[in-house]
Formats: structure tokens, C-alpha cells, sequence
């Protein structure tokens, strides 16, 4: 990525979204180099980015809040095309001049939006169009100068403009895949309002990555955590490629982990890549401590602590390191930006096991810092990871045990574990496991009666949950067809003792999770 690439970027100024990523993500699937900023950023700083166009994300906070996080005005008068989304939308208003109220109802989930007149944000775009709303306030008064472009049933202005001075907002999240049409009005702003080209390309990403990791470890010894995820494995891979067995790769059995896992990563990683690999048999240790716990930030808290002093007491044993390698995406970079420079929705926090750098006093490597999930695919496809690596759904750290609600236990996690086998393996066999964001079983601390043959039973109920998503931060759950469902339902009741009675979970995220805890 040279520098003339990043010299037309779109900025993007970070309000706590939880959706901010997202922007960031579409603009650079349509090649246009963008970066996230805190809305903290002081106005020199903007001056400097020199940027081909601005974006002022959504935020949990409200403008009518005394203590609201604004922007500087000045931004309006700098003569480049400014696009507000949710919180941007209404911080644009009052700042010019218009009006926000709090709604007599909050309007969240999927909306009707019309569009009456052509404009140059919808060029493209239907009349009438599916889009995503999240947001309490609503504008009563247009800012002075702007025109509604939108509405819906809720929003009488559910988008502004003002074409002459390229400022545009709008109520809802173009940037969702629930808004359907959302990626033709993010084109339209960033190829018809901003002017931009597509030139934003990895060329010969996997070649460059390698020789920075090469740079930056010199003769160093570097140690790193595999998972068998898809962003540990790209690291791993990437990192071996640069230093070879310089490398030496941690995988940690928490006794946690799905059917056949441990051996898929052993084959893969230590047969065809040749690594140096340690598997570490901790299962016993993790649950002895999970003992009787029921809460789920407990859980993880747990989880998170072994995982840290399992790993450090093992890489102690395999002598000096100087770095350790870890598969941060850019997502994260950006999320504990804001959570240090603006307000937030602490959404995530949860998801990540932090502390390993700052406990065992070692260098980062982070050779995906600057990349998307799909773009570390893209590198891992690149190295040759096999397939079915790359496609794998994601598995949360804490694994099964925030699928087993309450208490885990040895039989708890067998009975999981075969019940979840069952669901992958009809799922795969129904073509539907790469159309899937995740799909997994759940065991619910429930008791129900049930017969089997002759006799009573009185066992668990396991619920499925299979989502569509495009990155885990909104979902639907899936509409798999009912023989499929049918299927796995017979088998887990037939073949899993301990499980008489299958549920399937019908909540979309948000106002759910995906996973149950
Ligand atoms: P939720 O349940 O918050 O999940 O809708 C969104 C995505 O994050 C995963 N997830 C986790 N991943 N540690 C992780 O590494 C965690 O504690 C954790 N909790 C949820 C979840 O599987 C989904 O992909």
C-alpha cells in the first residue's frame, strides 16, 4: 500500500457506533482508502487528513444531552461533501440550525423509506426501500438551507440535504446489511458526491505483510496463540513464512472446545505446515475452576485468566521470546481507539482476551492491524490455508462454555459436543454451513418430560441457533427449511442421551445476542 493509494481517504469520524466498523468496512470493499477517527479529533488534525469527504457515524448519545459529543463546525464550511448517519444526521441538524426532539417512540429494526424526488445520494436507488433504523431522536425542523430527501412511517425526515454545499444525512444505517440498498448509497457518496476513485488495492498483500513481519522480528524468537480460527491461523502462517522455526505456536485444550478440534489443528499446522506446535492439555485445570459458576462475564473473566496463565507458565518453559504474534484486525485497533478517545457502546468488550501482551512484558507482532475479517481471508487464500479454515464459522474464546447455560459440566459438554456434532454435520450436509454466519446447538439448564419407547424420560432441552449475518454485529436468524430442521431435531433426540426435546431460537440481533450468554 503506497502512499499515493492513501492520499484520497475518506474520514470517518467515530461516535460510539457500534456500527462504525461497518462504514469503514464498505468503503474499502469499494476500494476507497477510509480511516476512523475519534470524535475527539481536534480540528487540525482534521485539516491535515486532507479528506476527499467526512462521515459522522452513529453514537449512543444524544444531541439534547448537555454534555452531547459535537464536531467542529468548521467542517461544514471546508467545502468537501459531508455524510451524518443517526447521531451524525441530527448532530448536523443542530448544529445548522435545525431541530431534534426525543420521538414519542423509539424506531429500531427495519424501515419502509420513500423517496419522493431524485437526489444524488438515492441515484440508483427505489423509490421505496427497506432500510435499518436505530435511534430515539427524530428531527422536527430541517437546518437551514436542507431539504427532506426521505421519510418513513415514523420519520417524516428520515433524510437531508443540502446538494449545493454536499452536506447530506441520514436517519438510518446505510451501512447494515439490513439496509437493503445501502451499498448503492455509500457508492453514490463516495463516487458521485466525493468524487472518488477506486484505486484502493492489496496488491501483493500476502508478499509485503511477510516481508514487514520479517523486518520487524529480525532475529528474534516469536511466540503465538494458536487457535485454529481463521485470524490466529493467517497470523501463524504469516509469521512462519517470514521467520520459519523461529516460530513456535501455543494451542491451548481448555477442555472447551467442539468435536475433533484439537486434531484438525494438530494435522493442519503441525503435518502440513510443519510448525512448531505445543498442544497443551489444560481441559482439567479450566474446569476445576469453572466449577459451579453460572454467570456468564464470570465465565469468560475465568476463562480469560487460565487461558493467560496457562500460556505464560508453558511459553516460560520453551525459553526467551522477544514477540509475541497475535491476529488483532482492524476492528479492534479501532475499537479501543474510541474506547479511549470518545464515548462508546461498550458492546464487545466482552469478546476479547486481553492482558496477554502487558503480563508476559513482550513486543506485538500484529500483521492484520490493518486489515478486515474478509481481507484476512483473502490473505489467508493467498498462503495456501486450506478452505475449510478459512470458511470456518467464527467460535467464540470462552467456547462451549457460554453454550451451556449455568453450570458446567463434564457430561454437560459430551452432551453438547454430540449434539452440536449432529447439527454441523446435517447442516454441511444440506449445503447451508457456508451460507451461515453460525450455526450451533445450546444446552438449556431445563428439565421436560418426554417418552421413549416405553418409558418416561425427563431430560435437557437443546435449543438451535443459526444466524445470517454479515459481521456478527447484526443478525437474523436463519430460515433453514424444515425437513433440515426436522432432521436434526430426530437425530440429536434419537442418537444424544440427555437431550429429549430440540427448540429453535427465533431472535434477530440486536435486540438479541447471538450466542446465548
Ligand atoms: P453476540 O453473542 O455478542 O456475538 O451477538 C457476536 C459474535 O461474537 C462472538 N462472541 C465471542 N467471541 N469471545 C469471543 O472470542 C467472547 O466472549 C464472545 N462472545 C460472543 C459470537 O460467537 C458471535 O460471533
Amino acid at each position: 500500500m503506497t502512499d499515493k493509494l492513501h492520499e484520497q481517504k475518506i474520514l470517518i469520524i467515530d461516535y460510539g457506533s457500534q456500527y462504525t466498523q461497518n462504514i469503514a468496512r464498505k468503503i474499502r470493499e469499494a476500494q476507497v482508502y477510509c480511516e476512523i477517527h475519534p470524535c475527539t479529533m481536534t480540528w487540525d488534525d482534521i485539516q491535515n487528513t486532507k479528506p476527499h469527504g467526512i462521515i459522522l457515524s452513529g453514537g449512543p448519545s444524544s444531541v439534547l444531552e448537555p454534555e452531547a459529543p459535537l464536531c467542529d463546525p468548521r467542517i461544514f464550511e471546508m467545502g468537501i461533501p459531508v455524510l451524518g448517519v443517526c447521531y451524525g444526521f441530527q448532530l448536523i441538524t443542530h448544529l445548522l440550525q435545525g431541530k431534534v426532539d426525543p420521538a414519542d417512540k423509539r424506531e429500531f429494526g427495519r424501515a419502509n423509506l420513500i423517496i419522493p424526488e431524485t437526489s444524488l445520494l438515492f441515484e440508483d436507488v427505489k423509490n421505496e426501500t427497506t432500510v435499518w433504523m436505530s435511534h430515539g431522536d427524530r428531527i422536527s425542523k430541517l437546518p437551514t438551507g436542507f431539504k427532506a430527501s426521505a421519510h418513513t412511517e415514523n420519520s417524516p425526515i428520515a433524510a437531508v440535504e443540502n446538494p449545493e454545499r454536499k452536506i447530506y444525512g441520514l436517519q438510518f444505517h446505510p451501512e447494515v446489511v439490513h439496509t437493503v440498498e445501502g451499498r448503492q448509497i455509500l457508492d453514490n457518496f463516495l463516487f458521485r458526491i466525493c468524487q472518488c476513485e477506486r484505486n484502493w488495492k492489496m496488491d501483493s498483500l500476502a508478499e509485503s505483510t511477510i516481508e514487514g513481519v520479517r523486518v520487524q522480528a529480525g532475529d528474534s524468537r516469536v511466540i503465538c496463540g494458536l487457535s485454529g480460527g481463521v485470524d490466529s491461523s493467517v497470523v501463524a502462517v504469516l509469521v512462519h513464512k517470514a521467520i520459519g522455526d523461529r516460530l513456535t505456536c501455543i494451542f491451548i485444550d481448555n477442555g472447551l472446545l467442539r468435536a475433533g478440534e484439537r486434531d484438525k489443528v494438530e494435522k493442519t499446522f503441525r503435518d502440513n505446515f510443519h510448525f512448531n506446535l505445543v498442544v497443551v492439555d489444560a481441559a482439567e485445570t479450566f474446569l476445576e475452576r469453572l466449577k459451579g459458576v453460572t454467570d456468564p462475564e464470570q465465565k469468560r473473566k475465568i476463562i480469560g485468566n487460565v487461558f493467560i496463565e496457562t500460556f505464560e507458565a508453558e511459553a516460560k518453559k520453551l525459553g526467551q521470546f522477544d514477540f509475541l504474534a497475535q491476529g488483532t484486525l482492524y476492528p479492534d485497533v479501532i475499537e479501543s481507539v474510541s474506547f479511549k478517545g470518545g464515548p462508546s457502546a461498550v458492546i464487545k468488550s466482552h469478546h476479547n482476551v486481553g492482558g496477554l501482551p502487558e503480563k508476559m512484558a513482550m513486543k506485538l507482532i500484529e500483521p492484520l492491524r490493518e486489515f478486515f475479517k474478509d481481507e484476512a481471508r483473502l490473505l489467508g487464500r493467498e498462503l495456501g490455508i486450506p478452505e475449510d479454515i478459512l470458511q470456518r464459522q467464527p467460535f467464540p474464546g470462552p467456547g462451549l462454555a457460554i453454550r451451556i447455560l449455568g453450570a458446567i459440566t463434564h457430561e454437560g459438554l459430551e452432551v453438547l459436543r454430540a449434539a452440536d456434532t449432529i447439527l454441523l454435520e446435517e447442516i454441511k450436509k444440506a449445503g447451508y454451513y457456508d451460507k451461515l454466519w453460525q450455526s450451533f446447538m445450546v444446552l438449556l439448564p431445563v428439565k421436560t418430560v418426554g417418552v421413549m419407547g416405553d418409558s418416561r424420560t425427563y431430560e435437557n432441552v437443546a435449543a438451535i441457533r443459526a444466524v445470517t449475518s454479515a459481521d456478527g454485529m447484526t443478525a437474523d436468524w436463519a430460515r433453514l427449511p424444515y425437513e433440515l430442521l426436522g432432521n436434526i431435531s430426530n437425530r440429536i433426540i434419537n442418537e444424544v442421551r440427555g437431550i429429549n426435546r430440540v427448540v429453535l431460537d427465533i431472535s434477530s440481533k440486536p435486540p438479541g445476542t447471538i450466542e446465548w450468554e
